[in-house]
């Protein structure tokens, strides 16, 4: 499959400087990096592949009733306003996520001169962030989700959250109403992020989360189930940090299985900056300290790889155990970036896998074989 000049040219453009950046300042080595992020997505969404890759039919996974052809899909916040659908259906997605939307359109975070704070560490496989749930809101992104030409077996999955612009019953209202737009627009599932590092609330320590997740139960997931039929029960997921501690999954999954939610998803990135640090490389050491203690964000990539793994055994193991008489699937993120990590999360019982910063990586090197390449190895 060729690529288009331009994309290439900037994701060449990365790897051309990346020998040097260890002698640029650390704050112009974000700037150019935020913004050349912002860059590349906007390239990005006028890519269309030239060819169409159809994947090996038994890497179709089945979740909920809804076929995903391969166990992997893009992670939340890679297309925030429901870009590139076509795109990745066409490279051999498993699936698509859009989001993370709010209710209300976001701006997202600029701090030091610096908008949307994003930093690579290419030779770590890691990134950090600090981009604050930067969407056109719901409301936009519903729409656009309506109308997203389907491909056949690469369902659309939404992820949502409550708004940090809200607060109390006001803010748990307007989830539920978002919630309510992406399944009138044939959304097949629905990804809630209560791990958003860049918003100063929502992870597991918060008090409220079973307040919250409690109110969704009430005015969301219980309205699925309609005895008349008329009604489709699209399958809500949780999405938790990769920060999680082992001794939590079991209340977790206790919780959201009591619930009435289809599935957990470990995880969103990482805030315990000096864990991460070991998975960083010595001679990005001085870009990931900088990054952390200036912008704080969350971490990505292979330094999440082990805890990703160990969060969903954990789960999977939870589950059978625990006799859950409903379908309950746990998804993996973090550090997935080669075929070998997708059977790892197979051995331990994880069906589907969702990719961010591996993604990228793969995609710098082979453009829209992305996909193709992780079981041609
Ligand atoms: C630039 C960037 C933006 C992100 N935005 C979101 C988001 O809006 N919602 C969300 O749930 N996760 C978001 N994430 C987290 C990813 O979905 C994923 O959970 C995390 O990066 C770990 O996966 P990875 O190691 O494959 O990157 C973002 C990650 C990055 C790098």
């Amino acid at each position: 499959m060729e690529l288009k000049m331009d994309i290439l040219t900037l994701a060449k453009w990365e790897k051309g400087i990346q020998p040097f950046l260890g002698r640029l300042p650390v704050q112009l080595v974000v700037e150019k990096y935020s913004k050349g992020r912002l860059d590349f997505l906007a390239q990005l969404k006028k890519e269309i592949p030239v060819d169409i890759c159809e994947p090996p039919q038994e890497l179709a996974r089945t979740l909920w009733g809804i076929r995903f052809r391969t166990p992997v899909m893009n992670a939340a916040g890679m297309f925030k306003n429901g870009e590139c659908y076509e795109m990745v259906a066409m490279q051999g997605a498993g699936g698509y996520l859009g989001g993370t939307g709010t209710w209300n359109g976001r701006r997202g975070n600029e701090k030091n001169g610096v908008y949307l704070p994003f930093v690579k560490y290419g030779k770590s496989n890691a990134a950090s962030n600090f981009l604050g749930l930067p969407n056109e809101g719901d409301a936009e992104n519903s729409i656009r989700a309506h109308t997203m030409g389907r491909m056949l077996n690469c369902p659309i999955g939404w992820s949502v959250m409550g708004s940090p612009n809200f607060s109390g019953e006001e803010k748990l209202k307007y989830l539920v109403s978002s919630m309510r737009l992406y399944e009138n627009a044939n959304v097949d599932f629905l990804e809630i992020n209560e791990s958003c590092p860049n918003t100063g609330e929502g992870n597991v320590q918060d008090t409220g989360l079973v307040e919250r997740l409690t109110y969704v139960k009430r005015h969301f997931l219980d309205e699925r189930v309609c005895d008349d039929g008329r009604k489709r029960v699209i399958p809500v997921i949780v999405k938790f940090s990769t920060d999680t501690s082992l001794e939590q999954v079991p209340m977790l999954v206790d919780l959201l299985c009591s619930l009435g939610y289809d599935g957990v998803n470990f995880g969103n990135t990482s805030t315990q900056y000096e864990k991460r640090r070991a998975g960083i490389m010595r001679c990005e050491q001085k870009l990931y300290d900088y990054f952390t203690q200036t912008f704080g964000g969350g971490v990505s990539g292979r330094p999440l790889r082990e805890s990703s793994l160990e969060l969903c055994a954990k789960a999977v193991e939870y589950v059978k155990q625990g006799g859950v008489m409903r379908e309950f699937n746990v998804i993996r993120t973090g550090g997935v970036e080669t075929w070998k990590d997708i059977e790892d999360s197979a051995r331990i019982g994880v069906l589907l896998n969702q990719w961010y910063t591996g993604y990228f990586k793969n995609f710098s090197e082979v453009g829209h074989r992305v996909y193709e390449r992780l079981w041609e190895r």
